[in-house]
């Protein structure tokens, strides 16, 4: 089943994945961000495949986020446009092969055009199984929070009543576990306002990679990082005096 050097035991369920390092990918090539941007969504598609194949059931990718609109107009739209160019030249492929596609983020904010390709990727994939491929866009980890309060009190959930685990039923990703191991391209060393309230016990790996560069080599190598953490959850570790300090 899984080409990686790493033990069925010691997959993470849950990958998540900051996709950064496309413009300079595309700058080292005196190509304009686009390109990095368009060579990003081929690396993507071969990494849901490489994820599949080594049995991780979700892959959370952040695709764009709510400060991504900051940037220039010309590539934010190109952004919007490569939603639509994605989902047709993909959607067919990823279906075939058992992907399950959920898009996580504000909807309200983009385009009839775009909102109508994210649904119609979601519908035409909701049976999947194999592996489920959730998309961030227009998606902030603090927008998540406050989306969940929200809810949580349209939904009349008394202020004491409210736990860690009522909100975590109104956060966008509630289908989900928690991510395992948190996968960040392109050498920056920060989270970025991705799953803030997700990753609270997530492993993380920085990559200096260039996500248009990333594979199943890359992979793999997070894969083999991931294996060999000691996950503790903040538990004494096994043998160790409960006095030693776990976190
Ligand atoms: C960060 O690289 C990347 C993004 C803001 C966009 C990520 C999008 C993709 C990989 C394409 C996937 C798209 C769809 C439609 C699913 P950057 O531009 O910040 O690169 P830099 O740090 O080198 O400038």
């Amino acid at each position: 089943m899984s080409s990686s050097a790493v033990n069925g035991a010691d997959i993470p369920r849950h990958v998540a994945i900051v996709m950064d390092g496309n413009g300079r990918w595309a700058k080292k090539r005196f190509m304009p961000r686009f390109f990095g941007h368009k060579q990003g969504v081929d690396a993507l598609v071969r990494t849901v495949q490489a994820c599949a194949d080594r049995g991780i059931e979700y892959l959370t990718v952040f695709a764009f986020s709510s400060e991504n609109w900051k940037r220039p107009t010309e590539e934010v739209s190109g952004l919007m446009g490569l939603v639509l160019v994605a989902v047709s030249k993909y959607l067919t492929k990823l279906a075939k092969e058992g992907v399950r596609i959920r898009i996580v983020g504000d909807r309200d904010a983009v385009s009839d055009k775009v909102r109508e390709a994210w649904n119609q990727a979601e519908s035409a994939t909701a049976h999947n199984t194999r592996i489920t491929l959730s998309v961030a866009f227009n998606y902030g980890g603090r927008w998540d929070v406050v989306q969940a309060c929200r809810q949580a009190m349209r939904a009349g959930v008394a202020p004491e009543a409210l736990d860690e685990t009522t909100l975590s039923r109104f956060m966008a990703m509630s289908y989900a576990p928690d991510p395992d191991l948190f996968i960040r391209t392109g050498g920056e060393v920060r989270v970025s306002n991705f799953l803030l309230w997700q990753v609270a016990y997530s492993e993380f790996v920085f990559t200096d990679c260039l996500w248009p560069d990333f594979g199943e080599a890359e992979l793999d190598s997070a894969l083999r990082s991931f294996a060999a953490r000691d996950r503790r959850f903040g538990a004494v570790p096994t043998g160790q005096p409960v006095a030693e300090n776990s976190i």
